[in-house]
Formats: structure tokens, C-alpha cells, sequence
């Protein structure tokens, strides 16, 4: 559930018609509403019900905003960050350090140390080496680090090989198989406090199944661990599961998910922890953009709009679907391609599809862009970077600027040697 809706035939964020936003603010621009990340993030945290300890970790990734981390924060939420930057951002928005788990396959020195002297909560390590590196650096520092060994389970979670992350040729984590012997090297460490073991296997994942399978062989992994008199507390199970992107799309509900990770990780005796980024984010967002031209085309009609593959890249990277829905419908609908300005015929939304007729100066909306639109924004062909907007309740507020292309153009220069 979200809350776009029409009234009086014109689409709302909340209370706030989407034309008062385009106005104040232009266009393009990424809208949020606080109240659905709010709903998104109380749904996801009941369907775990059945699960007693758990810690929840927003994937920062997914949507990195600060305003967009604060409402998150403020409903009990800790971070999963893959970067110093991500780091600096949840501290920001008030996450406490002891709260964010520290992912990502290519931590570098500094960033490890500069997490450690913040307090991070946990280090989710991707290959021993690191484990070595991040036990030398806490020692330095007279702590031990908490830390995970990421293992790779080898599934395959049927989704966009872009995004699947749990097959083995894959490049995170650690083989299950060799994760005992790892284990058994880095536990001895006395830098590290080596409590648990993470996985992560994909995201936009609709079925349960490869989860399923994967949560089993980690149950395995941590049964064998303590086999060998390892301590085991923490066990992450990473984020993943999808959100509907089209009308009929059924991704699994949290309920389900978390009624079946209460069954697989039954008797575990650990602390649960979680990665949800997409399924807080994706469908609390829409980019708001305006027709430019309706240029006819051999087949189609090409709607042009004024968001490109440089706002949002999914399209063009995935081949993903977002609906295209006019803020102000007439009722009448048109079949069209859709496509921005950039220089590129992999700048295209959609292709012969079905929308709402529209013609120049109009707004519409590509939806369920609230995860991974803007933070895979650029400024390709010179274009501002995307502006963000959150709305809560009858309030908006810029948590973003659009940061115009002369500002980027201030940043550059040309040496004195070519100047002459
Ligand atoms: N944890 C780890 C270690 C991850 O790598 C990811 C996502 C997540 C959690 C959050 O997954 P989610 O719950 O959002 O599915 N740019 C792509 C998605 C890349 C996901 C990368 N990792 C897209 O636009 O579809």
C-alpha cells in the first residue's frame, strides 16, 4: 500500500497535489512520501513477528537520502551501509553506529578504520584477507572488531543477473564449503570478534524458495560452526525481496517471508539480522517529470519527457519496467514509446506501451522509483542532477537540490598550460 492517489482526477503524494510540487520545484524530481516508507517499514517489521531477536538494517543503498533515512531512523531502524560515504550518511540522519552493519566486497583500509573509530556495530567480511586486515587495524585501536563471514550459498534467485549476488561465480562472500576452515583461521584473531555469519543472494526476489534454500544451508553452516566450538550470535540474512513494479506483479509479502524465515530459522538461537532496501523504499517514490514533446514516430508516437536514463537508470541498466501514469488523465489512452533526451536509443522507458494520453506541457509520473532512482542518478550530457522532494502529510520539503549543470562545470578547470 502507498499513498499516490487521485482526487478530484489529480494525483496526490499524501495531501499534496503532485502540479503544486512541479511548480515550486520543476522538474525532473524524485517525490517520497514519509508515510508510505513509515507503513513500509512497520510491514516489514510485523511480518517478522515470528522471529524473536532481530536487528533491522535499512540497505542505505536502496535510497540514501538523509531526510529518507531520518524518517526510517525514527522507526527504530539501523543501516546497512557498503561504503564510508553511506557511513557518513546514517550517522548524519542519527542512526546510531552500534546499529549499522558495515557490508560490501571492497571495504577499503581507511574505510574500515575510519568504521571502527566510529563504533560500527558489525563488519559483514566478504574474504579472509579483510578479516586479517580489519583484526590488525582493531588491535591497532586496542578493540575487537564485531564481525560476520559473508558466505556465497550458491543459489540462484532467479532474478536479473545484474542483481543476483548468491551464485557461486558470483563475487561476494566466501564459499560455503571453505567457510569452516576460515572460520577456524580468523576466530583465533584476537582483534576480531568473529560472532556470526551473513548472506545476501539477490534482490528483487519473488520467490521464497532460493531463500529458503539459502537460510538452509546457512542453518547447516552454523550448526557445523558450533560443532567445531565456535560461538555463533549473529546470523545476517540479508535484504532482497521484491516489490510489485507492474499491475498483477505478486512478490511475496513480508508475512510470508517472515512467517517462512520463523520456520527455517527455528531453534537457531541467534540474533536475526535484516537488509531490507527496495522493499522499505521502491514503492514510496515516483519521478515526476513533464512532457516535452510527442514527436510521431514510424510505429509509434515517442513521448518525449524531461527525465532521462542519466535520473533514472533502471530502465536502460535492467531493462526494468516503471509504470507511466499522467498526473492529470483524461481517460483517453494512447500506445506510445517513451523515451528522454539523452543522446542514446537505450534512453528509452518503454516501448509500444499502453499509457495515458498525453501531449506537451503535461506531468506524469514513473512509479515505484522511490529505491534506486536517484542514487544511481548522473549528470550524463551535462543534465542537473535529479532534485528530491519529501512529502508528509499536507508539508513538502526539497531534501535534495538539484545541482545544476554550470555548478558542476564551476567544479572542473582547465590547467594554466593550455591556456596560453
Ligand atoms: N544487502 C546487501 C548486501 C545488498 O547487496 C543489497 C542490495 C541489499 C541488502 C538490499 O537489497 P534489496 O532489499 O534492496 O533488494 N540497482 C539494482 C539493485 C541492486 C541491489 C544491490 N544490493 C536495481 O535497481 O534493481
Amino acid at each position: 500500500m502507498d499513498h499516490f492517489e487521485f482526487r478530484d482526477g489529480v494525483l496526490h503524494v499524501e495531501d499534496v497535489p503532485l502540479p503544486a510540487i512541479a511548480a515550486a520545484v520543476g522538474t525532473p524530481v524524485y517525490i517520497y512520501s514519509a508515510a508510505t516508507l513509515r507503513r513500509h517499514a512497520q510491514v516489514f517489521r510485523e511480518g517478522l513477528t515470528g522471529v524473536e531477536r532481530k536487528h533491522l538494517a535499512y540497505a542505505i543503498k536502496a535510497n540514501p537520502n538523509v531526510a529518507v533515512l531520518r524518517v526510517l531512523a525514527n522507526e527504530g531502524y539501523g543501516a546497512d551501509v557498503v561504503s564510508a560515504g553511506e557511513m557518513r550518511r546514517a550517522l548524519a540522519a542519527g542512526i546510531p553506529a552500534a546499529d549499522i552493519v558495515f557490508s560490501g566486497v571492497g571495504k577499503t583500509r581507511a574505510e574500515l578504520a575510519a568504521a571502527l573509530d566510529e563504533g560500527i556495530g558489525q563488519f559483514n567480511l566478504e574474504l579472509e584477507e579483510e578479516g586479517v586486515v580489519l583484526a590488525a587495524l582493531a588491535a591497532e585501536r586496542g578493540m575487537r572488531a564485531p564481525a560476520t563471514l559473508r558466505v556465497n550459498p550458491d543459489v540462484d534467485a532467479g532474478t536479473h543477473a545484474k542483481i543476483s549476488t548468491g551464485r557461486k561465480e558470483n563475487k561476494f562472500g566466501v564459499p560455503i564449503d571453505q567457510a569452516p576452515a576460515m572460520f577456524d583461521r580468523l576466530a583465533g584473531l584476537p582483534g576480531l570478534d568473529l560472532r556470526g555469519v551473513a548472506c545476501h543472494i539477490g534482490s528483487q526476489l519473488f520467490d521464497l524458495a532460493p531463500l529458503e534454500a539459502a537460510y538452509q544451508r546457512i542453518g547447516r553452516l552454523v550448526a557445523d560452526l558450533r560443532g567445531a566450538g565456535h560461538t555463533i550470535t549473529h546470523v545476517d540474512l540479508g535484504g532482497g525481496l521484491g516489490v510489485p513494479y507492474k499491475s498483477g506483479d505478486m512478490p511475496p509479502s513480508p508475512a510470508d517471508y517472515g512467517a517462512m524465515v520463523a520456520r527455517v530459522t527455528q531453534g537457531w538461537d541467534a540474533e536475526l539480522m535484516f537488509e531490507p532496501g527496495r522493499v522499505i523504499a521502491g514503492n514510496a517514490g515516483v519521478l515526476l517529470t513533464e512532457i516535452v514533446w510527442v514527436k510521431p514516430g514510424v510505429v509509434h508516437p515517442y513521448v518525449i519527457v524531461d527525465a532521462a536514463m542519466n535520473d533514472l537508470a533502471r530502465p536502460a541498466l535492467y531493462d526494468a519496467w516503471h509504470d507511466f501514469v499522467a498526473v492529470t488523465p483524461t481517460g483517453e489512452r494512447m500506445t506510445a514509446n517513451i523515451a528522454g533526451p539523452v543522446c542514446e536509443s537505450g534512453d528509452t522507458f518503454a516501448m509500444g506501451r499502453d499509457i495515458d494520453a498525453v501531449k506537451g506541457g503535461d506531468l506524469a509520473v514513473f512509479r515505484t522509483a522511490g529505491a534506486y532512482g536517484a542514487t544511481m542518478a548522473s549528470t550524463y550530457n551535462s543534465r542537473a542532477l535529479v532534485p528530491e522532494v519529501l512529502v508528509d502529510g499536507d508539508r513538502f520539503a526539497v531534501v535534495a537540490d538539484r545541482i545544476a549543470a554550470e555548478t558542476i562545470l564551476a567544479a572542473e578547470r582547465v590547467p594554466e598550460w593550455l591556456s596560453a
